[in-house]
């Protein structure tokens, strides 16, 4: 495993194996890597020739109140968990060499980033279309794998690559979680083990919302009212939103119909966590997606 710290270097190494006619793929991370991030790595590896995993704090998508300066960080880790998933190259680098100078250049993708997560970070997915694309531009043609973890993350990066025909080929891969059902996320390190608990119920809620649709309910409205009302049990929990959405273009949907996005964010003590259910209902079938378990590593 080669680990560089420039964008010289990865652009290079990405070039190089492009010339010897082998696929490059890509996993962009924050870094602080669990077993979710480790699932999109076993599948680039298993997809492609040549495996990239970012390590990067990106500091343009947090706000201002938001937990850049704790963020968790643990490169030592990170680089055993790369090289135990047989990764190729790493690319960490710091904000100085993502960010030499101050940035006039922003890319922004309207309308699926004003709803849902867009709400409460206005400008977060700014920061992520903008260091997404420098990635991809630094790293060049390739596949690139996103979790279904950030669903709004995964569907706005695909239409920013559709809209500039960028050379990537987006690959979305499944939620995991704990055996409890707890969506696997670097920040669940900052919760305490009272709020971990009663961060149980996100998924169970959404557990049951889908569980409302499987039954045959075709009322978003309702489906959404269920989800609200459990996560209204839970008193350390203070749900941000609640919502059901078609899972391509993100917006509101009428009926419970075709692909969706349920999907829930909410803060438990000082942490903000989010959490979503994928849905294609087809008439009476409904195929309901809730992710996968880890497994132990
Ligand atoms: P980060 O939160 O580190 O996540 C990196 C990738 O891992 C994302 O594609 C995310 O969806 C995926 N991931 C995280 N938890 C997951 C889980 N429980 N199951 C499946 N996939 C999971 O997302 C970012 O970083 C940043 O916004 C980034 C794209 C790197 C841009 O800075």
């Amino acid at each position: 495993m080669i680990v560089v710290h420039t964008v010289a270097e990865v652009r290079e190494l990405a070039e190089m194996a492009r010339r010897r006619g082998l696929r490059v793929g890509l996993v962009p991370t924050m870094g602080y890597l669990h077993e979710g991030h480790r699932s999109l790595m076993r599948t680039a590896r298993a997809d492609t020739d040549v495996v990239v995993v970012t390590i990067f704090v990106n500091p343009l998508q947090f706000g201002p109140n938001e937990d850049l300066d704790r963020y968790p960080r643990d490169l030592d880790g990170d680089l055993a968990s790369c090289e135990a998933e047989g990764i190729d190259v790493v690319f960490a680098p710091d904000v100085a060499e993502m960010f030499p100078h101050p940035l006039r250049t922003s890319v922004h993708v309207s309308g699926l980033t004003e709803a849902l997560c867009g709400v409460a970070r206005p400008t977060h997915f700014d920061g992520v279309t903008t260091v997404v694309t420098k990635l991809f531009s630094i790293v060049g043609a390739c596949r690139a794998y996103f979790g279904r973890k950030d669903a709004q993350q995964l569907a706005v990066v695909t239409r920013l690559v559709r809209d500039l025909d960028l050379p990537v080929e987006v690959v979305g891969c499944p939620l995991v979680r704990e055996p409890d059902g707890l969506a696997l996320s670097s920040r669940n390190a900052y919760l305490a083990p009272q709020e971990r608990r009663a961060a149980l119920v996100l998924s169970r809620a959404l557990r049951d919302g889908a569980d409302l649709v499987v039954a045959g309910e075709r009322d978003p409205a309702r489906v959404v009212e269920r989800v609200a009302a459990l996560l209204a049990t839970e008193p350390l929990v203070e749900p941000e939103y609640v919502e059901l959405r078609h899972a391509i273009d993100l917006e509101p949907v009428e009926s419970v119909h075709g692909p969706l996005l349920l999907a829930v964010a909410a803060g438990v003590g000082a942490t903000r966590l989010i959490d979503n259910v994928h849905l294609v209902v087809d008439d009476d079938a409904v195929d309901v997606d809730l992710g996968v378990v880890a497994t132990a590593s």
